[in-house]
């Protein structure tokens, strides 16, 4: 019989490595990240951790802003549980080691104040929070003898009945899951991995766009295998762009970030010839939520006809600049640009998927066994907007929350493991040629990023839905004829992202929140105060449901 563990974590960013350390003072954990343990969304967050400082602050306008942001799709209870739990949690991080940046002067937590944001409420480490964060959570990891760790391994699909010897027992509204099946690039083997418990904390899908904040590993992986074993999905139309990544006329993997904290500092943005334009778009300026700054950006380029903005901090004095913002300053200088003389060239980029996997406030999917927590959740704490520094908290508060109720899962189901198939090696001994897969990555990125970006219409969305049908099919259909290789994974899941983010904007016939479509320039509440929702039918059918 196979090893079979307690809890199943598959992703090692804030959420994945957070609730290994907490569950695993109920049982055995098996970690298993895609690449090393460090790489992730997390590890290259700046801004910090979006939590009430009770001395200046409130709960009351912390959870107003994050409803306000969300455009009135916030679920109000996730707002008012994660929000609430934030101190409880900045206490857990400084007890186990992880540093936040002090104000000598005030004799406390230096905190940065960020777009969308009433007060200054956001906790961080210079400007490389997530650097420190993941700094001390993998060392705890590291030294925890009830948690496995297993790096530079994908999970590639769920186990669910449809792997059982007798799938007939397959019903579409009663799905289990008993763990995945992953892929050992070294081995070239599939390995069948059972749990107790999956928790997906797999982060994002910014590689679906082709500029983006996200790193390599962002290839929506958790988001599509859950689609595919037929989880509720929703609110995907609500990608946030980032309004500050580092314009560079190479193209690279992923843009570099220029912090909301910057613009927090006091960073004005410029059009190129110098002129601020941000009073005309909001009452904030600079400082406006983000997708008001993304849209104004978004506007101002395509107007002029320019490939960025600019993004002007020479004002301040130079030794605060490079105290408060090393990294930024030393990145920025690596491409020659000294920020304390010279103005920062800005573009948005895809940098978060507020939809995703549908949860409720314990992380619990609809599939019986999975759980989705971090990034790649739909839980309602975001609603049609994100609020800046609000995601790392969310998904450390939903580690710590669904910790406790998987622990409960698991000690009242008994879990019938029998049945359960290899891995059917379906796929051929033909080798991917590498210029096929980066071929069919970067049309369905450009195709997403054209079509599916900042500012939409029908007539675009349209176009796309049936380009992107016949490119999800191609890269399903090269995923299946040659051998399995990390890179036909991704190429499957960008793709099955794709396919979902297209039907998702297409639906919503209004403009709310991150998603604009200037064929329904107005918010609907009559008709689309609500999230939208997708379930497919099962895992080998393309029809899909809508509910
Ligand atoms: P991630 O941290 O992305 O971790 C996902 C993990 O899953 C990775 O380890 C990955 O390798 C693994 N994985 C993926 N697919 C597979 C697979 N198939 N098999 C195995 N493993 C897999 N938010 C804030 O609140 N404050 C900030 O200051 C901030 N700054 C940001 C700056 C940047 C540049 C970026 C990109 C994001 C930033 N965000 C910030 C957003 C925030 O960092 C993320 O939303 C958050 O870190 C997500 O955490 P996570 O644990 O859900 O996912
Ligand atoms: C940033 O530092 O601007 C990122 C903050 C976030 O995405 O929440």
């Amino acid at each position: 019989m196979d090893k079979i563990y307690d809890y199943l974590v598959v992703g090692s960013g804030a959420a994945g490595l957070y609730f290994s350390i907490l569950a695993s003072r109920s049982g055995k954990v098996l970690l298993l990240t895609k690449n090393t343990l460090k790489e992730s969304n997390t590890y290259y967050a700046q801004g910090g951790i979006a939590s009430v400082e009770k001395h200046t602050d409130s709960f009351q306008q912390h959870i107003k802003d994050t409803i306000k942001a969300g455009d009135e799709l916030c679920n109000e209870k996730a707002v008012e549980m994660v929000v609430s739990e934030g101190p409880g949690i900045i206490n857990e991080l400084i007890s186990i080691g992880v540093k936040f940046t002090r104000d000598r002067s005030k004799g406390y937590y230096s905190l940065h104040k960020e777009g969308g944001h009433s007060k200054s409420r956001v906790f961080h480490f210079k400007d490389i929070t997530g650097r420190e964060l993941i700094r001390a959570l993998t060392k705890m990891v590291r030294e925890n003898s009830n948690i496995t760790i297993i790096e530079n391994m994908a999970a590639v699909d769920l186990l669910t009945e449809h792997q059982k010897e007798d799938s007939s027992l397959f019903n579409p509204r009663n799905i289990t899951c008993y763990g995945i099946y992953a892929h050992d690039p070294k081995t070239k083997k599939i390995h069948k991995i059972l749990s107790r418990s999956t928790i997906l904390a797999t982060g994002g899908s910014g590689q679906v766009y082709l500029h983006t904040s996200n790193p390599g590993v962002a290839t929506g992986d958790g988001l599509a295998m859950a689609f595919r074993a037929g989880a509720t999905v929703s609110n995907l139309e609500f990608y946030q762009f980032h309004p500050t990544t580092l314009y560079t006329e190479k193209e690279k993997e992923n843009s570099f970030l220029i912090s909301e904290a910057v613009r927090g500092f006091g960073g004005n943005l410029k059009t190129k010839d110098g002129k601020s334009f941000m009073h005309k778009y909001h009452r904030l300026k600079s400082l406006a939520p983000r997708d008001i700054v993304a849209r104004a950006i978004d506007s101002e380029m395509k107007k002029r006809g320019d490939e960025f903005v600019y993004l002007d901090i020479r004002n301040f004095p130079a030794n605060k600049i490079i105290s408060t913002f090393p990294n930024i300053y030393k990145k920025c200088l690596d491409e020659g640009i000294d920020i304390t003389k010279e103005m920062i060239p800005v573009v948005p980029a895809a940098h978060y998927q507020c939809g995703g996997i549908e949860t409720d406030l314990h992380g619990k999917t609809d599939i019986k066994g999975l759980y989705a927590i971090g990034e790649v959740a739909q839980n309602g704490m975001h609603g049609a907007n994100r609020l800046a520094s609000n995601s790392l908290l969310d998904a450390l508060v939903f580690a710590k929350i669904s910790a406790l109720s998987v622990e409960k899962y698991i000690s009242r189901n008994v879990i019938n493991f029998s049945d359960i198939k290899e891995w059917e090696y379906y796929h051929t001994e033909r080798p991917i040629e590498k210029v096929v897969v980066s071929y069919l990555r970067n049309t369905i990125r450009r195709l997403v990023s054209e079509f599916i970006g900042i500012v939409r219409s029908d007539e675009r969305l349209k176009m796309a839905e049936k380009m992107i049908d016949l490119l999800a099919w191609q890269a399903r259909d090269y995923y299946m004829q040659t051998e399995l290789s990390r890179e036909t994974v991704e190429l499957r899941n960008i793709a099955d992202v794709a396919y979902l983010l297209v039907r998702f904007a297409g639906f919503r016939k209004e403009s709310r929140g991150l998603h604009y479509n200037i064929d329904h320039p107005e918010k609907d509440n009559i008709n689309w105060k609500k999230n939208t929702r997708l379930r497919s039918s099962g895992r080998r059918s393309k029809s899909v449901i809508i509910r």
